[in-house]
């Protein structure tokens, strides 16, 4: 059986699709098929960190849900785009970067049962080791959904007032959804904080454990989504904390 991964934050912009981009990575090169969709219809992002630009975005989670596309059919192996070699594979859903698309969705909704559905089939068909679901921020159906299939959920936020009140409003629903396993990932952490205050004052608050307390870092930053970060700089602090995430869901 597969292990799916929820990635999800209250606000936006917190580091979800870099997360999940960087776990795949992890999870690839320990040999392990792995699959990524991105669920995030209207803001979508990860095909980029995978080398792909919008045009090349051919196939999507929106043919799926509205053109009866097959989901297998729908996922690309991005495998040889990761900039490393990895024994395993990655297998990426992308979400439509057309503006019709978007809209439609966004207009008319879609049959979140046919979501459900296809991500089972899809653990099936490609034989998937994880399943790593990148979100929309926000509690949404989407996510809510996903939440329910979910054996774990890794909850990125902040340090920053905004995220610690949203942080405790997701951890609150999920665990009301009995999520198995939740984990919460600090990120963008300014270097004048002390990492270990941070991570116990945020297990305290949420009664969750802390996967990782990620720094703000430069170097993430000048890669400007322009790659994976644990393929570019495999001896960087960063990557061992993205390698410790990993372990700690799947
Ligand atoms: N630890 C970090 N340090 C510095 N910049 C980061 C860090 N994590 C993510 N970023 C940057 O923040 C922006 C948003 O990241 P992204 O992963 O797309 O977030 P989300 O998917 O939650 O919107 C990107 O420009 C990314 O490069
Ligand atoms: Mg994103």
């Amino acid at each position: 059986m597969a292990t799916v991964v929820s990635v999800h934050s209250f606000r936006g912009g917190t580091g979800k699709s870099n997360t999940t981009a960087n776990l795949a990575v992890v999870y690839a090169q320990e040999g392990r098929r792995v699959g990524v969709i991105d669920t995030d219809i209207q803001s979508p992002g990860i095909h980029v960190l995978f080398g792909l630009v919008g045009d090349e975005v051919t196939a999507s989670l929106n043919d799926f849900l509205w053109h009866g596309r097959a989901i297998k059919d729908v996922a690309q192996d991005v495998t040889a785009g990761v900039g490393v070699s990895v024994s395993g594979r990655i297998h990426l859903i992308p979400s439509s970067m057309k503006p019709g698309e978007i809209a439609r969705i966004l207009r008319e909704g879609y049959d979140a049962q046919r979501l459900t559905e296809g991500i089972r089939q899809l653990i099936e068909e490609i034989n998937l080791d994880v399943l790593l679901i990148d979100t929309h921020p926000g509690l949404n159906e989407e996510t809510l959904l996903s939440l329910v299939l979910s054996d774990a959920l890794l909850i990125v936020m902040r340090p920053d007032r905004q995220d610690y009140e949203g942080t405790g409003i997701t951890a609150r629903v999920a665990q009301e959804l009995q999520v198995p396993k939740i984990r919460i990932v600090v990120n963008k952490t300014p270097d004048s904080l002390d990492r270990a205050a941070v991570a116990a004052r945020v297990e305290e608050a949420y009664g969750c454990p802390v996967a990782a307390v990620l720094p703000h870092s430069d170097d993430l930053m000048r890669l400007a989504s322009e790659g994976i970060f644990v393929a570019r700089f495999p001896e960087h602090e960063l990557t061992g904390l993205y390698r410790q995430i990993a372990a700690s869901v799947a």
